[in-house]
């Protein structure tokens, strides 16, 4: 079997840890929703297994189950179009993630950038299961031989590593049933920095509330964080060259780029010379046209948590439907036995 030879199917997953930002907008949601179509079988997934890595109060993450399909509905994912559900409602991916377990080697582990920052210097400390955690990314995707994973670039060691497990349980089994999955990094706006510091991700968890954008926030605030957002003196250049040494400035570039479906040259086009008088506010505007709707229509469905839960349910029926099959396949595959 070559490549080729699998269905052309999309999956992605997001942590139901602390609220969306414009970081998950930008980097995967608003990319998901542009893969629906016909080219491909879109499945997402909000990855509730993922985030018990870290401690996660019970309640806070039922709601943050919810909000982040709240968030991923509002923004355009069709529920009938792709399938939509939460993770740990299908248990195909942890019986897959403990197979790959045995598959991806403790050195593999050893070189993930994500778990070295997240750990920092408390490795001894940490759950066992922050650790693993890229075998059960692994196991998200392989479960439904995902061909194509869009990511934000933060993202990218972990679906190489999945590469790296389909090709070594292949190799070891001598056979062709795992994809080489492709991670799909594209657009101006696959690393949304923090709005404070230029140099650090946007991410949920960050000190102050003025670093990011939620999806959450409503107009006013999402006009005053940028226009808060930190920059430095100089008009906008002429060209992305100019922009090199300046990364609060590249990421407002980069985020209206985002935002307005442009490429960042062609802002840089469009407002060279501009001072941040002028780009600020317009960038604001922009956000808010964009973004307001969202935050509007996730409240409307965040009021109706059976509702979300009834389509997550429906989501979880037919994601089974197409891991339940490759689970029992990689089983016989493995030489376990299943005789009932
Ligand atoms: P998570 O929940 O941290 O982020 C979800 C998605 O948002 C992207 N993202 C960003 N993109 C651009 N700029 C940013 N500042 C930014 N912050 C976040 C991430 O790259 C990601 O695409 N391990 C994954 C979840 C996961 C997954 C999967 C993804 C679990 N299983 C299988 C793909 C396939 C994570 O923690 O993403």
């Amino acid at each position: 079997m070559t490549e080729a030879a699998f269905t052309p199917r999309v999956f992605s997953g997001i942590k139901p840890s602390g609220g969306l930002t414009l970081g998950n907008y930008l980097g995967a949601i608003k990319r998901w929703v542009g893969m629906q179509g016909p080219e491909f079988e879109t499945i997402y997934c909000v990855v509730d297994l993922h985030a018990i890595t870290v401690w996660q109060d019970p309640a806070t993450l039922a709601d943050a189950t919810r909000e982040v399909a709240a968030g991923l509905l509002a923004s355009g994912i069709d529920p009938d179009d792709s399938i939509l559900f939460n993770q740990s409602q299908v248990p195909a991916h942890v019986e897959l993630a403990w197979i790959f377990n045995c598959v991806a080697r403790v050195g593999w582990m050893n070189r993930m950038t994500q778990f070295k920052d997240k750990a920092g210097k408390n490795t001894e400390k940490v759950s066992l299961g922050l650790y693993a955690y890229p075998a059960l990314m692994a196991a998200d995707i392989l479960a439904y031989h995902g061909t194509h994973v869009p990511v934000g670039e933060d993202q990218k060691q972990h679906v190489e590593l999945t590469r790296d497990i389909a090709a070594k349980f292949n190799h070891d089994y001598k056979v062709d049933f795992f994809p080489l999955t492709n991670p799909v990094i594209e657009g101006p706006a696959t690393r949304v920095m923090n709005l404070r510091d230029g140099t650090k991700k946007m991410s949920k968890s960050g000190e102050s509330d003025m670093e990011r954008i939620n999806m959450t926030d409503d107009a006013d605030t999402i006009s005053k964080k940028l226009k808060k957002a930190r920059t430095d003196p100089e008009p906008l250049p002429d060209t992305l060259k100019g922009l090199k040494d300046r990364p609060e400035a590249r990421n407002l570039v980069d985020i209206y780029a985002g935002l307005a479906d442009m490429t960042s040259e062609a802002v840089i086009a469009e407002y060279a010379g501009a001072g941040w008088g002028r780009f600020k506010p317009a960038l604001a505007d922009l956000a808010v046209a964009k973004l307001s709707p969202i935050s509007d229509e996730m409240s409307r469905l965040m009021a109706d948590p059976a509702e979300i839960d009834r389509l997550l349910a429906k989501g979880a029926e037919r994601a089974e439907a197409v891991a339940g099959p490759i689970l029992q396949k990689t089983y016989d595959i493995v030489g376990l036995v299943r005789s009932r």
